[in-house]
């Protein structure tokens, strides 16, 4: 993947008649469901070798001591409810009188923006919708986890209020697309569902290590993600949208600030382990939290979605390189010593890393440039052609 910019050409398909978004017929349901749906309880995609607990147990100790860290350092990052925006305060009013009048103008605004900048939005609200794998995900680490639904833990606290942040993002993009008029609602419901069933395999083995080396990475990316988002929206005209999308942006940099916080503790009491950690999530590669999702339809729809991502410059290869440059810089990863030697390995490894990703993707994107452009139908967008 590699970001080559701007498009320079915008899909001129901007009148949506009813016609075209028709629900799709009894046949197209029953085909895509027979198609990937052999034994229909089991997750239309399916993940092989999970490792699970591969934290030594005596570990967890270092989490049982850092709770009074976390209650002043990281509790402090949650905003408090009441301080908080909703959806609501970028949305037309429903009570409203002028519901009508607001709904429009977003309407008007919304025709002027092109299809691949909404298989972005899309994708970008469809992994925040998949919310529930992400609480269920924190917790599976080992020493973190809520243990009882409503545990006062402040990791536990933690967990929970972030969640409750994090769900405004997918209700907001969710209501913003639903009235923009412009998506296949049907189709993104439909891939939300799947996803959700499907899950998420980001490798982390159930270790806060490896967890929370993940969520620092992610925030920072869909920090990225969602700035660019809200860049494009301004670039088309629409600067509502660009708020939406710039205010979510903010809170994933908060996320971002707590995350890393936390892996810097982590790095000052146990750098050995850390910088192990860090080494094998990025050998693992850190994979989107959305890349098992799945439409009914097109088998490959992550990696085209990825794909129009990169070519519109909203989540590149060089954001990828720059996030993971970020975080060696940002947990001082060079300067460590006194290090085991699997530690000083981990090290080195981490450290020449961004450079030779940037490499590839110098001579990926030499590969793109001169290749033949193609497109894909996404049915998101009522099955019409991006550019990939
Ligand atoms: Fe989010
Ligand atoms: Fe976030």
């Amino acid at each position: 993947m590699a970001m080559i910019g701007f498009p320079t050409t915008c899909v001129s398909q901007k009148i949506l008649c009813s016609s075209l978004q028709s629900k799709p017929s009894r046949s197209n349901i029953s085909s895509s469901m027979s198609v990937h749906h052999k034994k229909p309880f089991r997750p239309a995609r399916e993940v092989e070798g999970q490792v699970t607990h591969s934290m030594p147990p005596h570990k967890m100790e270092i989490f049982k001591s850092l709770e009074n860290w976390a209650e002043k350092n990281l509790l402090t990052l949650l905003k408090p409810v009441e301080n908080s925006w909703q959806p609501q305060d970028f949305l037309p009013d429903p009570s409203s009188c002028e519901f009508y009048e607001q709904t429009k103008e977003l309407r008007k605004r919304a025709m002027e923006i092109p299809d691949d900048y909404y298989v972005c939005l899309v994708g970008n609200m469809i992994t925040e919708e998949a919310l529930p794998t992400y609480q269920t995900f924190l917790n599976t680490l080992d020493g973190v986890r809520d243990e009882t639904g409503a545990s006062l833990s402040p990791w536990a606290i933690w967990t929970r209020g972030w969640t409750a942040e994090e769900n405004r993002h997918g209700d907001l993009l969710k209501q913003y697309l639903y009235l923009s008029g412009r998506v296949d609602m049907r189709q993104i419901e439909k891939t939300i569902q799947y996803l959700i069933g499907c899950g998420m395999h980001v490798k982390t083995e159930n270790s806060p290590f490896m967890g929370f080396i993940y969520t620092s990475f992610q925030e920072r990316a869909t920090f990225i993600s969602h700035s660019n988002t809200a860049r494009h929206a301004r670039r088309h005209g629409d600067l509502k949208l660009a708020q939406i999308c710039g205010t979510i942006a903010a809170d994933e940099k908060r996320h971002e600030a707590a995350y890393t916080n936390v892996v810097d503790k982590l790095f000052e009491l146990d750098p050995d382990a850390a910088v192990i950690a860090f080494a094998g999530m990025m050998r693992k590669k850190i994979v989107m939290p959305a890349h098992l999702m799945f439409d009914g339809r097109d088998p490959a729809l992550f990696n085209h979605f990825s794909a129009v991502a990169q070519r519109l410059g909203v989540y590149s290869a060089t954001d990828y390189a720059d996030v993971l440059e970020f975080l060696v810089g940002r947990w001082k990863v060079e300067g460590l010593a006194g290090l085991s030697e699997d530690g000083n390995k981990a090290r080195d490894f981490v450290c020449c890393l961004a450079p030779r990703y940037r490499k590839l993707e110098e001579r990926a994107r030499g590969r793109r440039e001169t290749r033949e452009k193609r497109t894909v139908r996404f049915s998101w967008v009522f099955d019409r052609e991006v550019q990939v």
